[in-house]
């Protein structure tokens, strides 16, 4: 039995390409960017393509990539970076309920610190309320969080209206676009966003990697101190095989964004109706909303998340209850129990469905119609 994929929001499947570049890299650039000699200057040549190629991604310039670990560590940069840069400026911070953990929590650790933090909530079908944004906002705001593409339940924020929103305002706005990225156009310029956050896992390159744009007007404190790599913001020596990857990842991700975005809109479509064929009752939290293809949240009346899933994965299916980092635990997901109430059974009874890479219309639908045969078993009402 061969084991379906279908959780791609946690991550993907390495890119053939990003494997063949990464590995060159290993094999022959070896040189520290920052030496002055050849070999240094070799693999400054290669940072160097992929700021290129990742600013040029955004609409940004090539100054205002920092290449980070990962999307945990762009977003605490992010957030802890502005917060102390700006402090003089106010101590109110903005983000909302439905934020992934990597901005949660450090909106908590910088709430120890002494900021205040507002958490916006989101309505029933998972959309941030710009009155309520609106509404927030006070002369000591200095940031205002939010993220373009919610993880769970794949449902698009308006950060373009956020943008506009903010255009008068000193706070700055971050968004964390690490589910958007590959799918939905981001031109920061027009979007008026002055922080984006990117990880390559979850564009078919390697882990561990991620850039934070920060646009040329923003002050920000660095939370490392030792180099003077990414202009002081990231110091320390640059993981260039794992960059050349990721600008492979990044230039497949663009060149085949509006393939891409068509053929797993059809995955969906085909996941979907195999399991309507099938008579599930079932029903997709956030589904009045616009929403990436990539990720599709469903609620199974009657059934509990932690044994749905296990029994998903006996059958060969992988999927997920939420967040990758809180998944195998079966508290209610912080993202469901802000769109409806914590009590609502859809917050343990949902799973996440991500399509991606690993993917074709076939292993689509039979994962369905495992996934149907297990929801109508393990159903109860
Ligand atoms: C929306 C979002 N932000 C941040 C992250 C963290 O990114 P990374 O795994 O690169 O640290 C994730 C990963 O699941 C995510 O989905």
């Amino acid at each position: 039995m061969e084991a379906i994929y279908l959780d791609h929001a946690a991550t993907t499947p390495v890119h053939p390409e990003v494997i063949h570049e990464m590995t060159e890299q290993l094999q022959e650039n070896f040189g520290n960017p920052s030496s002055i000699h050849s070999y240094g200057r070799k693999a400054r040549q290669v940072l160097d393509q992929a700021r290129r190629i990742a600013a040029k991604s955004i609409n940004a310039t090539e100054k205002e990539i920092v290449f980070t670990s990962g999307g945990t560590e762009a977003d605490n940069l992010a957030l802890i970076g502005t917060a102390y840069a700006n402090k003089e400026n106010g101590n109110h911070i903005i983000t909302t309920k439905i934020e992934h953990h990597a901005t949660i929590h450090t909106a908590e650790y910088l709430e120890k610190q002494g900021f205040n933090v507002t958490y916006l909530d989101v309505d029933k079908n998972g959309v941030v309320d710009l009155d309520e944004l609106k509404q927030a906002l006070t002369d000591q705001t200095i940031l205002v969080s939010i993220m373009m593409v919610n993880n769970e339940t794949g449902v698009i924020q308006p950060i373009a209206e956020i943008g506009k929103i903010l255009a008068d305002h000193q706070a700055y706005l971050h968004t964390d676009a690490v589910q958007a990225y590959g799918m939905n156009p981001i031109d920061v310029k027009d979007m008026q966003i002055d922080l984006l956050t990117v990880s390559s896992h979850k564009i078919n390159g390697p882990k561990g990697l991620g850039f934070l744009y920060v646009g040329k007007d923003v002050t920000l404190h660095a939370l490392q101190h030792g180099g003077e790599q990414e202009r002081k913001r990231r110091p320390g020596t640059e993981n260039v095989a794992s960059i050349a990857g990721f600008r492979k990842a990044i230039e497949i991700a663009q060149s085949k964004r509006e393939e891409h975005f068509k053929t797993y809109e059809d995955y969906q479509s085909h996941f979907l109706k195999t399991l309507e064929e099938e008579a599930v009752s079932f029903s997709i939290n956030g589904a009045e909303s616009d929403r990436v293809p990539t990720i599709v949240n469903i609620s199974f009346p009657g059934t509990n998340v932690e044994s749905l899933l296990m029994n998903f994965d006996l059958s060969g299916v992988a999927a997920s209850s939420g967040s990758a980092c809180t998944a195998g635990s079966v508290e209610p997901s912080h993202v469901l129990s802000a769109m409806h109430s914590e009590e609502n059974p859809c917050t343990t009874n949902s799973i996440r469905f991500s399509f991606g890479y690993a993917n074709n219309k076939d292993n689509v639908i039979e994962a369905a119609k495992k996934v149907a045969a297990i929801v109508k078993r393990l159903t109860t009402l």
